[in-house]
């Protein structure tokens, strides 16, 4: 209980039950839990959308569950999310209303903000991108010469580029592969150098995303993208506004930095950077598949966000996602958790998730600024199989650490493979069924034996099991689905954020590098005294320097 008579996530009965389930369910047993209950396998699945979700791999009984949506309840995260779509502003740190959930709504939805409904902005927004879009796919953009745009490259940072940069990586099966995408983000100048060093600047559109157009890497490498396009083209200014767009809530810097706002595509104080790729910031994506594909992408975001806002809570797959997170992190000891696609196409998806959930959730005080005295968010990590399992999946299946894992795998190979590739899918997904079910039941020193395995071998060829899994399986990786699955972690993210009674919506962390940063350059480059400079940096600057020469 807190002074003014709150009582704390922790001291609350649910949270005490559940800890007392813990201990009387000792270690659990998927073997046995599969062999009391021959209908697990089908009975601990749910579907949402395209989305067939397996959670019977997870160390958890019925009663798991129940006490679990028990502290759902307690802690209220269907109002939280009720207040959400209803645009209250539930960002406190930062006064704002957090409505991603409204860059997916149909046209005809009513969402308002102070009064004021947002959806029609939305969708003239979305209007204007399609029409700028189609021009370029159509060539009926030119550059400053009258050649037409082939190449596309996004500078942003944070959510201004993973999402886009992801999501292009998922969907380019749908891509126009007559023209070139590439995505800059960091202040290494060697990201834009080899982003531009093979393509002619007539024919580039440089599309500059940031929120709030003051973030240095983006504005650095803005400004050296311009001097690269004007050095190109004979030095014209003029060139600008046919080579520049500009994603953005700030107007005033947009046009402070010399893109016509005429060429600036909007979005809101309301969309979070790590919610913000079916916004504006969504361009580049948008004209490498096409406006009709990404209202696709924005209509399985809907689907999901509809389920989450409507769906019980026994079937409501983003509640469920996120409290069994909240059973590993915060009864079980799980520090991580792997998100590991089985699709070369979603090579980017677990880094954009990192962002999602850790930008999100990797909180330390409450919401209202107390210290949190329980796990927050997991550390997110993996790469998509097959590669992982040659790389960390022995520290998965014989480490000492229990690493909760989502598989995501698709029915079909995309459609342009060759036969052969094609046949290769069967193989891809052999190893992704076979890598959950030996995570799961392992492979005991009896069953060494009995393959003949001389006895000093039988410890390290014996797989313990019981590592958790859940299996999201979809026909196919479509737009739709990108959506779909994008929208179940943004919402699961929500549901622990909810329950640790913390702000997801704000990122108050990465602000001291970004401080430090500005104090520290003029001691790089001119040898200027940083006050106040600890030893070892002191000592690292003067190293670093140096080497430089200076
Ligand atoms: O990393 C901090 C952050 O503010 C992210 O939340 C955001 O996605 C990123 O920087 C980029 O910000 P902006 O879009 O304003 O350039």
């Amino acid at each position: 209980m807190t002074a003014d008579g709150r009582t704390r996530l922790h001291q609350t009965p649910e949270w005490a039950a559940l800890a007392k389930h813990r201990e009387q369910l000792g270690e659990v047993r998927l073997r046995e839990l599969f062999a009391a209950d021959p209908g697990r396998g089908t009975d601990c699945t749910l579907r949402v959308g395209d989305l067939y979700v397996d959670h019977s791999k997870h160390l958890v009984t019925d009663e798991t569950l129940r006490l679990l949506q028990e502290l759902a309840a307690a802690t209220d995260v269907f109002g939280l999310r009720d207040a959400m779509f209803r645009g209250e502003r539930i960002n406190i740190t930062e006064d704002r209303a957090v409505l991603h959930t409204a860059l997916r709504a149909p046209r005809d939805a009513v969402i308002e903000v102070d009064g004021e409904n947002v959806v029609p902005e939305v969708h003239a927004v979305l209007d204007r991108m399609a029409g700028f879009a189609d021009r370029i796919r159509s060539g009926e953009w030119t550059g400053h010469t009258g050649r037409r745009i082939r190449n596309v490259v996004n500078i942003g940072i944070g959510g201004s580029d993973l999402g886009p940069a992801m999501a292009y990586e998922a969907l380019r099966a749908f891509t126009d592969r007559s023209l070139t995408f590439r995505f800059v983000s960091n202040v290494d100048g060697a990201d834009l150098h080899e982003a531009t060093r093979d393509l002619d600047p007539a024919e580039t559109l440089f599309v500059i995303a940031s929120k709030t157009f003051t973030t240095i890497e983006t504005i650095t490498n803005a400004t050296s993208a311009r001097s690269w396009l004007l050095a190109g083209l004979g030095g014209d200014e003029k060139a600008v506004a046919k080579h520049f767009v500009a994603l953005s809530t700030n107007a005033e810097k947009v046009s402070g930095f010399g893109i016509d706002t005429a060429n600036m595509f909007e979005f809101w104080d309301w969309v979070g950077g790590r919610y913000s790729f079916d916004s504006a910031i969504g361009l580049s994506l948008m004209i490498a598949i096409g406006p009709d594909r990404f209202r696709e992408m924005l209509d399985g975001f809907h689907l999901v966000d509809e389920h989450f806002r409507t769906a019980p809570a026994e079937s409501n797959v983003p509640l469920l996602m996120g409290l069994l997170g909240v059973w590993y992190g915060n009864f079980l000891g799980a520090q991580s958790h792997a998100v590991l696609p089985y699709s070369h196409y979603l090579s980017k998806f677990t880094a954009y998730l990192q962002q999602l959930d850790m930008e999100s959730n990797g909180k330390s005080v409450d919401r209202d600024g107390d210290p949190v005295e329980w796990q927050t968010g997991p550390v997110v990590w993996g790469t998509p199989g097959t590669n992982g399992q040659h790389a960390y999946y022995q520290l998965i299946h014989q480490g000492t650490k229990l690493i909760p894992a989502d598989f995501i795998g698709f029915a079909r190979p995309a459609a342009e493979l060759s036969g052969e590739l094609q046949a290769q899918h069967d193989l891809l997904m052999a190893n992704f069924f076979a890598q959950t079910q030996a995570l799961a039941f392992g492979k005991t020193p009896d069953e060494v034996r009995a393959e003949g395995v001389p006895e000093e071998l039988v410890p390290h060829k014996t797989f313990r099991g019981n590592h958790p899994t859940t299996t999201i399986l979809a026909r196919e990786l479509t737009p739709s689905v990108l959506g779909q699955l994008v929208a179940l972690y943004e919402h699961k993210v929500f549901v622990q954020g909810a329950v640790w009674n913390i702000d997801s919506f704000d990122q108050w962390g990465v602000e001291l590098g970004k401080v430090l940063a500005k104090r520290v350059e003029p001691a790089l480059t001119e040898g200027a005294e940083v006050p106040g400079l600890d030893a070892s940096t002191a000592a690292l600057v003067a190293a670093y320097r140096e080497s430089r020469g200076r």
